[in-house]
């Protein structure tokens, strides 16, 4: 199975963004971690980031046909973004939503995810670790049907 691994805005400065609320792993650190869990598990991922929406949407798309699921921390994104969410309903793909940090225990505007009305399920708090999460929950669901 091949799985869309997909970052949005800001995650690319990984490190060296507020630390103290995303840790100190950047992109690459986070990407070589979820690779080993991806190989353990037995699946393929295809891990990319990007700060534009609409490249984001044209990921999204192409998955439908390339890929069998998809996990998405979307950033700022996913508090406003309807383009990407509908771009995730027309992909029918299984999609689990991740995110860095705990975002109910932060500013109000973070506490709504568009993304979250069309996952199969969300993971946020647990920093890099809730990447890991999220790939067992996509394994899974992939697993079984
Ligand atoms: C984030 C939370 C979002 O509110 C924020 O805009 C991000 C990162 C997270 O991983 O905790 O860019 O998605």
């Amino acid at each position: 199975a091949s799985v869309l691994v997909l970052n949005g805005p800001n995650l690319n400065m990984l490190g060296v963004r507020e630390p103290q609320i995303y840790g100190s792993m950047t992109l690459d650190d986070l990407e070589s971690m979820c690779q080993e869990r991806a190989e353990q598990l037995g699946i393929q991922i295809d891990f990319r980031q990007s700060n534009h929406e609409g490249e984001l949407v044209s990921w999204i798309q192409q998955a439908r046909t390339e890929h069998d699921g998809i996990v998405i921390n979307a950033g700022a994104y996913s508090h406003t973004s309807v383009a990407i969410m509908d771009a995730l309903i027309l992909s029918e793909l299984p999609v689990v939503e991740v995110h860095l940090s705990n975002i109910y225990k932060r500013e109000p505007i973070r506490h709504h995810s568009h993304i979250s009305a069309v996952a199969k399920g969300m993971i946020c708090g647990f920093g890099p670790y809730g990447y890991l999460l999220a790939l067992d929950a996509i394994a899974n669901i992939l697993d079984r049907d």
